[in-house]
């Protein structure tokens, strides 16, 4: 199984990918979490994309499309995989198709997380990743007990560099001008599936597994 996850930041799309994930053995590919931990690890990429990130603005085609190459050629990627930040914006979702042609593979569904615009803000400064067990959090929607646990395994609860209200403000406005336009282009091939993202974490996911045929 093949999925394309698309919706606005803030919209659950890393939160969904990462409970198939679990429960599916189908590996989460998140460009973002990619390009985070180049840039943790001082690596050249890295260096070169940090200032474009904390812009919040889209780093270049082809580091992006280098990275995905290399992470969809990985055994883990040949039964499927979920696609989570990318592709951001027409010439990738192209280039996409191409890499998988190469491979004989392609999408099976892309599933838009269709959330309020207003409560994206809260979700995003609200987020926290745990640095134990990389679990993504919220201080405003988590369960008090979650908050806890992350403490409790040792780890703390992290903030992203990107996740500040001025960056918020440009990172929404990027996604509406550049990846927005992917809902169209899905919807043409006749893959698009939306999902009501707003409300409780457990109702989404349901909704979720439900869109790309799982029980
Ligand atoms: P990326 O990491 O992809 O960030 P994003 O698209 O901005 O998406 P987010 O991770 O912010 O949101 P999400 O939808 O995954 O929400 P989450 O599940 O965490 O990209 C970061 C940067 O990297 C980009 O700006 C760009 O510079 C670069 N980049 C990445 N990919 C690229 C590409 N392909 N091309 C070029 N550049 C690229 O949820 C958010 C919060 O809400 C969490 O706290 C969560 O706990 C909470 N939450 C989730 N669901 C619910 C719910 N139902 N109710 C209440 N709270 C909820």
């Amino acid at each position: 199984m093949r999925i394309v996850m698309l919706g606005a930041p803030g919209s659950g799309k890393g939160t969904q990918a990462q409970r198939l994930q679990q429960d599916h053995q189908l590996p989460q590919v998140s460009t973002g979490d990619l390009l985070r931990r180049a840039v943790a690890d001082k690596t050249p990429l890295g260096l070169k994309a940090k200032a474009t990130m904390d812009a919040g603005e889209l780093v270049s085609d082809e580091i992006v499309l280098g990275m995905i190459k290399e992470r969809l050629a990985k055994p883990d990627a040949k039964r499927g995989f979920i696609l989570d930040g990318f592709p951001r914006n027409l010439a990738q979702a192209d280039s996409l198709n191409a890499v998988l042609a190469e491979l004989g593979q392609k999408i099976d569904t892309a599933v838009l997380m269709d959330v309020d615009f207003e409560i994206l803000m809260k979700r995003l400064t609200g987020r926290r990743t745990c640095s134990k067990t990389g679990q993504v959090l919220n201080i405003y929607f988590s369960a008090p007990a979650e908050l806890e646990a992350c403490k409790k395994a040792g780890g703390e609860l992290v903030q992203r560099d990107d996740d500040n209200e001025t960056t918020i403000r440009n990172r929404l406005q990027v996604y509406e001008r550049q990846t927005a336009p992917l809902i169209d282009y899905y919807q043409k091939r006749s893959l698009l599936k939306t999902v009501e993202a707003t409300g409780d974490v457990n109702d989404v996911y349901a909704r979720f597994k439900k869109a790309v045929g799982l029980k």
